[in-house]
């Protein structure tokens, strides 16, 4: 029965090779720091566009202010992304996160970077404020909405950018309060591993189960640690894609230790380029592509898809 139904297939169906990733699925397209090659990283604007283009998932960064709100940003301090070194200048280069109140922080306007711009053509963002720098909490409740709009679950992957007990608990916090328990749909990440343990217990503690990323700068670091301990207490490695050992048979190894792979940063703005690149990786198994042009990993993935 199973030979006659499988010989009602097309010939094609019955001959192509599944995605190597772990799961078989098509890898992950992940908008680091939203579309941020487009308009100003970790702003509601940069995420919304991603999404609009088809981004499975969206990445902030996230810190603490002074008065315990969660923010995306990047760095520690606000004046490469923001305003506050003019609005601010009497605090004389102490712009950290970690010393403003998010009502301080909600005044600064973005400054876009690279390739960015304060709009892109065609598109209208529905946010109320767009182009600040966005809470957790206002994060959640854009994806939520789009997600209701779009009937497609819109991945999160924040990334604890402090180390130590304080951001991990105010992250589970907020994520648990708004509903969520622990999906295919969220990806708690961070380059220390003492944060992501104690993500890991305390996410126990409360009966939750996120997966869990270690980054790491170099796929060699990681094979340095082996990559059966940290299996055991990470789902998963978010490997710089230009670090030394990264290759097929990393991938590979990662897989046969139980961990999906996921390269970051795919940051090349011009499609002859950009997509033989991401094609490679995904050839190699790759299981998610953090990206700036979340467009052109789409583009690549739908070019690889044809394939298979
Ligand atoms: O989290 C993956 C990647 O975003 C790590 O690099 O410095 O952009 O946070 P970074
Ligand atoms: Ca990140």
């Amino acid at each position: 029965m199973a030979l006659a139904a499988a010989s009602c297939l097309p010939v094609h169906a019955q001959t192509r090779p599944a995605w190597p990733t772990r799961d078989g699925h098509a890898p992950l397209v992940i908008a680091h720091r939203g579309a941020s090659g487009y308009l100003p990283e970790h702003t509601l604007a940069g995420y919304e566009l991603a999404v609009r283009m088809g981004a499975d998932c969206i990445e902030p960064d996230l810190h603490l202010t002074r008065d315990g709100q969660l923010v995306a940003m990047h760095d520690a301090t606000l004046e490469r992304t923001t305003d506050a070194a003019t609005r601010f200048a009497a605090r004389n280069g102490g712009w950290r996160v970690a010393d403003f109140s998010l009502e301080e922080v909600r005044t600064l306007a973005m400054r876009p970077q690279g390739s960015a711009a304060l709009s892109f053509h065609g598109f209208k963002p529905s946010a109320a404020h767009p182009l600040r720098v966005p809470t957790l909490e206002e994060i959640i409740l854009l994806a939520r909405r789009l997600e209701a709009e779009g009937a497609r679950p819109i991945g999160l992957y924040p990334e604890a950018k402090q180390a130590g007990p304080r951001l991990a608990s105010h992250l589970l916090s907020v994520l648990a309060a708004a509903g969520y328990v622990g999906s295919d749909k969220v990806f708690l990440q961070s380059f220390d591993v003492d944060t992501v343990r104690n993500l890991r217990r305390r996410q126990q503690a409360l009966g939750l189960d996120f997966r869990l990323v270690l980054l790491s700068g170099s796929a060699n670091r990681l094979l340095g640690m082996e990559l059966a301990q940290v299996a055991s207490f990470a789902s998963g490695v978010g490997v710089n894609i230009r670090g030394e050992g990264m290759s097929r048979s990393f991938i590979e190894m990662a897989h046969a230790a139980g961990l999906t792979v996921h390269g970051y940063t795919f940051n090349e703005a011009r499609p002859a380029t950009a997509l033989p690149e991401y094609r490679k990786f995904m050839g190699w198994g790759m299981d998610g592509v953090f990206s700036n042009y979340p467009d052109l990993a789409l583009q690549a993935r739908a070019a690889e898809a044809r394939l298979r």
